[in-house]
């Protein structure tokens, strides 16, 4: 008798794929017209990752200074069996900023969801590493998103099987301020439902000069990463930045719980951008990223604000970072 492919025992294939952009092409350029337009200088962090900040990012993380990954994959590899456990098998799995998903498979192959949703504002980190997953996960459903989470961004829940789960992973909400991580979870909150769950990685407080070391690392990897920036300014929106009279500059503030990330100007000068021009002081500095550190009680206190209950707390041998495992209030 001839075999149904599609009877019982016959291994279903999974599928890739990409929904449509809803990155806007010019949300760029009048970022950075209004990011230097501003009496201190700033750019948002996200513009940080295009193909070659997504590479200088992975760079980043295998360095020795470079703790957070390490500590993260550390404290998934111990408590996977916890985190399934409160997770739920057999859902479907957000990841926001999923970028080279260092962890992701860790949990794929623990939860074992029937999709896979990973969003990310890179495109390339998107693509490579989705079929990446794709060749290792034979049998998952996954669809990528090519988005930016801080703007509504429309996930396709339509594709949702059983429990939502939301993974934010890498300290990626230490890169907004407490308000708009309040806001993002509140969003995130409404997309999982009152049966949903979040997993949100983030970075703790602890001694300033491991901070410091962290994000001021001896290769210069984190400054190339920091200096990308103003190449992709140049290369995408016509500017002349000269990258040798700019130095990166990283500090813990100790008063706002945040390292900050700047690119410092060596000489007065001006810059072109397109047809807009800017001064620069000597010594005047662009903000390009915060990195809020947290208490385990004060994320939660924020998470609880957001109508998320803290329910479990996972953390490396050296208690460097945390796994939170927020479920709906
Ligand atoms: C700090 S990295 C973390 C990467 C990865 N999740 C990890 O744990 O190593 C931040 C990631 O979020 C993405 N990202 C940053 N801002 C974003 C935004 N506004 N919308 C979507 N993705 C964003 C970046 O492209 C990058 O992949």
């Amino acid at each position: 008798m001839a075999r149904n492919p599609r009877s019982r025992g016959a291994a279903r294939l999974g599928s890739l794929r990409f929904s449509v952009s809803t990155v806007p092409a010019d949300s760029f350029r009048e970022d950075v017209i209004a990011g230097l337009s501003l009496p201190q200088k700033s750019l948002p962090p996200k513009y940080f990752y295009d193909a070659g900040g997504s590479r200088l990012f992975e760079a980043i993380c295998r360095l020795k200074e470079y703790y957070p990954t390490r500590a993260e994959l550390a404290l998934t590899r111990r408590h996977i069996g916890a985190i399934a456990r409160f997770a739920g098998v057999g859902g479907t799995l957000i990841e926001y900023g999923s970028g080279a998903s260092t962890k992701s498979p860790l949990l794929i192959g623990a939860l074992r969801p029937t999709a896979y949703i990973p969003v990310d504002i890179s495109d390339a980190a998107l693509r490579k590493t989705s079929a990446k997953l794709r060749r290792r996960f034979t049998r998952l459903d996954i669809l990528a998103v090519h988005g930016d989470f801080s703007q509504p961004l429309k996930i396709p829940m339509a594709q949702a099987k059983g429990r939502r789960v939301v993974y934010f992973p890498g300290s990626t909400i230490g890169n907004l301020t407490p308000e708009e991580a309040q806001a993002f979870l509140r969003t995130t909150r409404g997309q999982v439902g009152p049966k949903g769950a979040m997993l949100v990685g983030v970075d703790l407080k602890k001694d300033a000069n491991l901070l410091h070391a962290a994000y001021n690392d001896a290769k210069g990897v984190t400054a190339a990463f920091n200096l990308n920036l103003l190449a992709r300014i140049n290369r995408e929106l016509r500017g002349d930045f000269r990258l040798r009279q700019f130095r990166h500059y990283a500090f813990y503030n100790a008063a706002l719980g945040r390292i900050e990330m700047h690119l410092v100007s060596l000489k007065a000068q001006t810059v072109n951008v397109g047809n807009h021009r800017f001064a620069f002081d000597t010594g005047e500095s662009i903000h390009t990223e915060n990195s809020y550190k947290y208490s385990i009680d004060g994320f939660r206190a924020l998470a609880a604000s957001a109508g998320f209950r803290g329910e479990k707390v996972w953390l490396d041998p050296r208690g460097m970072f945390s796994l939170h495992g927020l479920t709906a209030i």
